[in-house]
């Protein structure tokens, strides 16, 4: 979050020298630990858990935990798989979690009657891996004692060599499979109890159901239907049950009903390589605990047992997590880490194809609607992606992926410029142009409405990546570390899993982000050329002088409705009324101008001074017209425009929130224009427009449309923005600005305004999680409750930085 001057940047010339002698023997190593790092984890974050590999789409292991409690004939809708709110949990998520090393989920199912602990543990060098499932009953005394733990895995891929098969049930506790696939090698997988009674109280229907041993059974499913294994088990015990009725007069009996959901093969599939594994305990007394290891063969740390890596790898984790967040307040420190970790454990691997429709262009007649009818199959792509809620939005979201990573930079900074190279591999080579929602795949696209699975080119959204890059760049550069040795004896040693060493290795910086720049470039043209306003039409205008204003760079996002414009990311946030082909929008603009800030500090680690100096004049541009086309002096604030052909002049179409506050937010006005920033901060700090108890409204209470239509963003506290103002107070205000500079009482008016906007902010947050058990979406502007998606750990999670990184005052 430190923050520099182009001053500084130059400095950063320097860097080029290293570039130029960058060793890529090192940067392969880089390459190879990350890949080792961050192979396995529950990147099916779709799923209360759900593992796979990353990186391995031809022939990869995928495994999935399921579970019911047996002892109702409902039991079989109350399947729990993927992350849905209609589950009704009590709680769910991550207490601890970090995807190199392990994590902690704790689970109320309070319908199935159980709190399920989850332990993800990892070989140090991330090889091998497994998980522990601890269950208690909720209610110890509750008739649902029957708690059945069901695991489903398969061994993808087509090739002949490739296998998964199980040793014959030999044990009721244990249950062994070994597989090999050509990307993974061979492995082992050991399914074992440690603990807890079987179910030993049913009547048994059948001996092949008996729910007191380890029920298997293997079968084919395609590899495009293993995420459907919830109704594959499902669609399995309503066939058994049915067998059962025919075979007998009598309906099943309540003390027959755990074995009567436990599955059978009652079809005689032959073995393949999909595999279910069940196991059903009596939760009535004692808790159980069942574990689950993968080994590859031969590897050099097999973990013989999750048990002894559990205490290691939460102590991991909180060292880490103190060694980057300093927070004293106990029930703070445990809200950051617990929100921290369920911002990371969305984190996913996604494979698969997307829609996209490249038929449908723009134009007017378009205002009223938009639809996407000509959707076509591409790909398949692969996307290594946070996502804004596991429950509501398991998949990759362009604008919500900049905030995450603020966020986890400052957690592991590999980690999120990893994220970050994936993204941009998918930043089309020839035209530039990257969806806006990234939905690869069936299992990632059965979360999402019809209407909006189709992606078309001409639609941008904030390029909040550029944002983060940006912001990445300034904390290593800023941090002064511009002298380091050549001859480092840690090139190349990475010890841990620290998540440091670009931070730490300015060569193997460069070396990085050589590699992102052609597509950060590629993006940067194609949001600029594609999303470019009439502005030629302005040039003419009584009210504009000409010469102060620069054509190449002003902006429109295509793609709007009357109601909605959905690109911008601020969907029913006021616009001109009604559409127009000519208007401008601000936010747009200031967007470019931090793309083209990000793009002047690559060049410039990278030794492009000729680049740099043209992303420097972009920028430059960008800021002139911010202040010469967008300003209203009426209004003395900056808006969207639009032309009032019957005075010949600008119309200035006003509307006070968030998006007149972007080219404050992105620290857009230049340091010595006092004027408008104090105008930024009177709007920021009048109770009656902006500031409300809870952090800032997404539109003024004065506005026409202020909690208007939807109320989406007409009102409500977003945390996005919020803290985007928060750091541009800091930045303007904070202890390495010019502030003293400013008169002295709009530096006072300045800083209490950061003390109370990060307070107010950041305790809402806290006062509901703590009352509620989540992070919401957004925040009643009114009454501070959270509301819309429920468990939204997305940029709602920006509060740990706020608790860890923004001190009190400034
Ligand atoms: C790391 O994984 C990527 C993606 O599969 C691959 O292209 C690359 O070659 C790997 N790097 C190393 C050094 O193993
Ligand atoms: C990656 O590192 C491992 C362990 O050090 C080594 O065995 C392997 O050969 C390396 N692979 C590549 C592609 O460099
Ligand atoms: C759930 O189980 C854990 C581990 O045994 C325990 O610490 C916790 O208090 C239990 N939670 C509830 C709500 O029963």
């Amino acid at each position: 979050m430190l923050v520099i001057r182009w001053t500084v940047a130059i400095c950063v010339f320097v860097l080029q020298a290293y570039a130029a002698v960058q060793d890529p023997a090192s940067l392969r190593e880089y390459d190879n630990f990350t890949n080792r790092s961050l192979l396995w984890a529950p990147y099916r974050a779709n799923c209360y858990f759900g593992v796979r590999p990353r990186y391995v789409n031809a022939e990869p292991f995928l495994m999935g935990l399921m579970w019911m409690n047996t002892k109702t004939v409902e039991a079989i809708g109350k399947i729990r798989h993927f992350v849905d709110t209609q589950d009704d949990m009590t709680k769910y998520g991550w207490e601890m979690y970090d995807p190199r090393i392990g994590g902690k989920q704790v689970i109320l199912d309070t319908v199935n009657n159980l709190n399920l602990t989850i332990y993800f543990v990892k070989s140090h060098d991330g090889v091998n891996w497994g998980f522990r499932v601890r269950g208690e009953a909720l209610d110890k005394s509750s008739p649902l004692d029957s708690a059945s733990i069901i695991y489903y895995m398969k061994q993808n891929g087509d090739s002949k060599e490739n296998y998964l098969t199980s040793e014959q049930v030999t044990s009721d506790n244990k249950l062994r499979l070994t597989g090999y696939s050509g990307e993974l090698g061979e492995y082992e997988v050991l399914i074992s109890t440690v603990k807890g009674n079987s179910y030993k109280k049913a009547k048994v229907l059948s001996s092949e159901a008996d729910p007191s041993r380890i029920a298997h059974l293997s079968m084919v499913v395609p590899d495009d239907r293993v995420w459907n294994a919830n109704e594959i088990f499902q669609s399995l015990l309503v066939d058994s049950i049915q067998q059962y009725m025919a075979e007998s007069d009598e309906d099943v009996e309540l003390l027959q009903i755990p074995s009567a959901m436990t599955i059978r093969n009652i079809h005689n599939f032959a073995p393949s390589k999909f595999h279910f594994v069940q196991k059903t305990f009596d939760i009535s007394e004692s808790p159980f605990e069942i574990d689950f290891l993968y080994n590859k063969k031969g590897s050099q740390n097999p973990i013989s047992s999750v048990d002894e890596l559990i205490k290691p790898v939460l102590d991991t984790i909180r060292s880490k997590f103190d060694s980057r967040f300093e927070i004293k307040d106990a029930r703070v420190r445990q809200f950051a880490i617990e929100t921290l970790s369920n911002l990371i454990g969305g984190l996913s691997y996604f494979h698969g194809k997307q829609l996209v429709d490249r038929k449908t262009v723009f134009d007017e007649e378009l205002f009223s609607s938009i639809e996407l009818n000509h959707p076509e199959e591409e790909g398949p792509h692969d996307l290594f992606t946070f996502v804004p809620s596991r429950a509501s939005y398991p998949r990759g979201f362009y604008w919500d992926e900049g905030f995450h990573l603020l966020q986890v930079m400052e957690y592991d900074f590999d980690l999120a410029l990893e994220v970050l190279r994936s993204w941009l591999g998918l930043v089309e080579d020839d035209s530039g142009w990257i969806a806006r929602e990234l939905i690869l795949g069936e299992e990632a696209r059965s979360k999402v409405p019809k209407e909006f699975q189709t992606q078309n080119p001409h639609i941008a959204n904030p390029p909040t990546l550029a944002l983060a890059f940006s912001e990445m760049l300034n904390e290593v550069l800023g941090s002064g570390l511009l002298h380091f040795d050549l001859t480092d004896e840690n090139l190349g040693s990475f010890s841990g899993n620290s998540g440091e060493t670009l931070k730490k290795d300015h060569e193997l910086l460069a070396a990085y982000s050589e590699r992102l720049y052609e597509k950060l470039l590629a993006q940067f043209n194609w949001f600029r050329s594609t999303q470019r306003g009439m502005t030629e039409e302005y040039l003419d205008l009584a009210d504009v002088d000409e010469d102060s204003i620069h054509v190449e760079d002003a902006y429109h996002w295509v793609g709007r409705t009357f109601t909605h414009c959905l690109p911008s990311g601020l969907d029913d946030y006021p616009r001109a009324q009604p559409p127009d082909m000519a208007e401008l929008h601000v936010d747009a603009l200031s967007w470019v101008g931090i793309m083209s800030r990000s793009m002047k500090q690559i060049a410039a680690i990278l030794g492009r001074h000729q680049d740099a100096e043209r992303f420097h004049k972009i920028e430059q541009n960008v800021i002139d017209n911010l202040n010469n086309l967008h300003w209203s002096e009426e209004h003395q604030s900056y808006c969207d425009l639009s032309i009032d052909d019957d005075l010949d002049t600008r119309k200035f179409v006003c509307h006070e929130g968030y998006v007149t506050l972007m080219p404050f937010a992105l620290k857009l006005i230049a340091t010595e224009d006092e004027r408008r920033i104090r105008r930024m901060v009177e709007v920021l700090s009048d109770p009656d427009r902006l500031l409300s108890d809870f952090g800032i409204r997404s539109l003024s209470k004065m506005d026409e449309y202020y909690e208007t239509g939807e109320v989406y963003w007409r009102g409500p506290i977003w945390v996005n923005i919020n803290y985007l103002c928060i750091d541009a107070l800091r930045y303007y205000f904070g202890e390495e600005s010019d502030a003293e500079k400013y008169d002295h009482k709009l530096v006072k008016q300045a800083k209490q305004l950061y003390h109370q906007l990060r307070n107010n902010l950041l305790n809402n947050i806290i006062d509901v999680w703590e009352k509620d058990g989540y992070c919401y979406e957004q925040y009643n502007q009114n009454d501070g409750k959270g509301q819309r998606v429920q468990h939204f750990t997305g940029w709602t999670a920006l509060a740990v930085n706020l608790a860890g990184k923004f001190p009190e005052y400034i």
